[in-house]
């Protein structure tokens, strides 16, 4: 993380994209912590509290995980299926939320998202955490996304920015309950990852 990142902070408002954020050197090491960390926490497809299977698969890190199933959304201590506490959040992340916010504490939670072969994940609010003071941030690995974001409504004009392997986004301030979703990935756009596909973290304070 360079001194030049220093000057891309967020202005503590709003939703703020880092292109380029992390090296690809940094990317490659994240990628790697993340998959082997889904060793002891494994990726799965949960069921949304209407009863459809997500297209992406996910796991977390952290104290928290955001789960979902017949029962609603929620944060949880254990992973629904081993019934372990999710793995610790890398000390690296950390230090990335610490530099791209200003937050006044650090986040208890790492959902991480697998998209692979035309996962998608519809316009929502990330609504299921204490404080909504506390921004989200965003770290794209991997394939391209085409991510749309909107306004905190539904019915609010959105619009489409795509989201590289490396790029860190922030939603924050007015922008932190703005509908977002994944329109699409772009497969084939990265070589990051062995076999394809697209890692996102989103690091959150839930409790
Ligand atoms: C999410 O909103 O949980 C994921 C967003 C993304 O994959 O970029
Ligand atoms: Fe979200």
């Amino acid at each position: 993380m360079t001194a030049e990142r220093d000057g891309n902070r967020p202005n503590l408002m709003g939703f703020a994209l880092h292109p380029g954020f992390l090296a690809a050197g940094e990317q490659a090491a994240l990628a790697d912590a993340v998959l082997r960390l889904s060793g002891e926490a494994p990726f799965y497809r949960p069921l949304t509290p209407g009863g459809r299977r997500m297209s992406v698969a996910m796991t977390n890190l952290g104290t928290l995980g955001w789960v979902t199933d017949a029962r609603g959304y929620r944060y949880q201590a254990r992973h629904p299926e081993t019934g372990a506490p999710w793995p610790p959040i890398p000390e690296s992340l950390i230090r990335l939320w610490r530099t791209v916010t200003d937050a006044a504490g650090d986040p208890d939670c790492c959902l991480v998202n697998l998209y692979q072969s035309g996962a998608r994940m519809a316009l929502h609010q990330d609504r299921d955490e204490a404080d909504f003071s506390f921004p989200v941030v965003s770290v794209s690995l991997g394939d391209t996304a085409v991510f749309r974001i909107g306004g905190t409504t539904r019915q609010a004009p959105s619009r489409s920015v795509r989201l590289a392997s490396g790029d860190v986004c922030v939603l924050a301030g007015p922008d932190r309950l703005a509908f977002h979703g994944v329109d699409r990935v772009i497969a084939g756009s990265s070589r990051l990852i062995a076999g394809g596909g697209r890692l996102n973290l989103t690091l959150r304070r839930a409790g």
